[in-house]
């Protein structure tokens, strides 16, 4: 998600410091930026000349002290972790500019628990993208319990200079996408657990029928099934409500580190270079 985000201000001309604690990450994102940067190129949405100037605003650090020190906006984007999260943004807030607006791509942290380590809770928002950051329109924008009406109109507005579509929304658990999403997936999952039909049909019923581009098993495969798992979770112990609380199957899988494209296996099996879906010999 980083790297997306990265490409996305980088080439609305926006000066970017991508940082992470592994260089070898850093080099496989900016790889990616320039392979997709490639692919719009060849699509004609930009120009070679757009490509370079896209890549020349990108530098890359290892330490966050150094890459976030002149920043007047810091977008996180590291491993879904709370504890991972509290601590990062502790050290955002040490290194930032006092006025620099912190931001989270999390999908699921309340945002008021991030801001609370902070000296600046009021200048602290969700900025949830999706992915494929380049391609997708929505940015959910989440109020914290503190944040500033101006620091949500900055945000808001600078989406929109990216070409995005900003919704602003409050900070409870699953915000909106995922509240709704997860439970969804989850009933899919459900549905085959207790075998009313299975995974192609469960997937072309929500395609065909909903218009939906993708089915909801595909879809916990692309997502990742420990992430839908590790969400639903977190909306189960939000609410205190049995309804959010993850299929057995789901948990099964992730113990079993079935997690979808990621592990090359979950509801449907991934084999580099075979771009047909094929239905994991579990459900078949
Ligand atoms: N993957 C998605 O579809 C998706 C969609 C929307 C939002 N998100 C959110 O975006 C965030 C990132 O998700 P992802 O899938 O890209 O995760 P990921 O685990 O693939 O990547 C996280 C990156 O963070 C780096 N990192 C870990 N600790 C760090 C630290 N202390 N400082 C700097 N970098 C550190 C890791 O090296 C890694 O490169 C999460 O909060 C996730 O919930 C993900």
């Amino acid at each position: 998600m980083g790297n997306g985000i990265a490409h996305v201000f980088a080439q609305n001309g926006w000066e970017v410091a991508l940082i992470d604690v592994s260089s070898d990450q850093l080099n496989k994102g900016l790889s990616t930026i320039a392979k997709n940067l490639d692919r719009q190129l060849a699509k004609g949405s930009i120009n070679a000349e757009n490509k370079d100037a896209t890549l020349s605003n990108i530098k890359t650090y290892t330490s966050l002290a150094a890459g976030i020190k002149n920043v007047q906006l810091a977008v996180e984007a590291a491993t879904e972790n709370t504890e991972l999260k509290l601590s990062i943004f502790k050290e955002m807030d040490e290194h930032a500019p006092a006025d620099c607006v912190l931001a989270s791509n999390t999908s699921s942290i309340s945002i008021t628990r991030i801001a609370s380590v902070t000296s600046r809770p009021e200048q602290v928002i969700g900025m949830h993208f999706m992915n494929p950051v380049p391609i997708m329109k929505l940015v959910e924008i989440i109020n914290g319990y503190a944040t500033r009406q101006d620091v949500t109109s900055f945000i808001t507005q600078l989406s929109k200079d990216l070409g995005k579509v900003p919704c602003v929304v409050n900070d409870y658990p699953g915000f909106i996408a995922n509240r709704i999403l997860m439970p969804m997936i989850n009933e899919a999952i459900y549905s085959l657990y207790e075998g009313v039909a299975g995974v192609e049909e469960i997937d072309t019923i929500m395609k065909l029928g909903m218009a939906h581009p993708m089915g909801p098993l595909q879809l916990a495969d692309f997502i990742g099934l420990d992430v839908c798992h590790s969400i639903l979770n977190v909306l189960h112990e939000g609410f205190g409500n049995p309804k959010y609380a993850p299929c057995p199957l789901l948990t099964n899988m992730v113990l079993a580190k079935r997690l979808g494209i990621k592990s090359g296996e979950g509801f449907y099996s991934y084999t580099q270079g075979n771009k047909d879906l094929v239905v994991s010999s579990s459900f078949r």
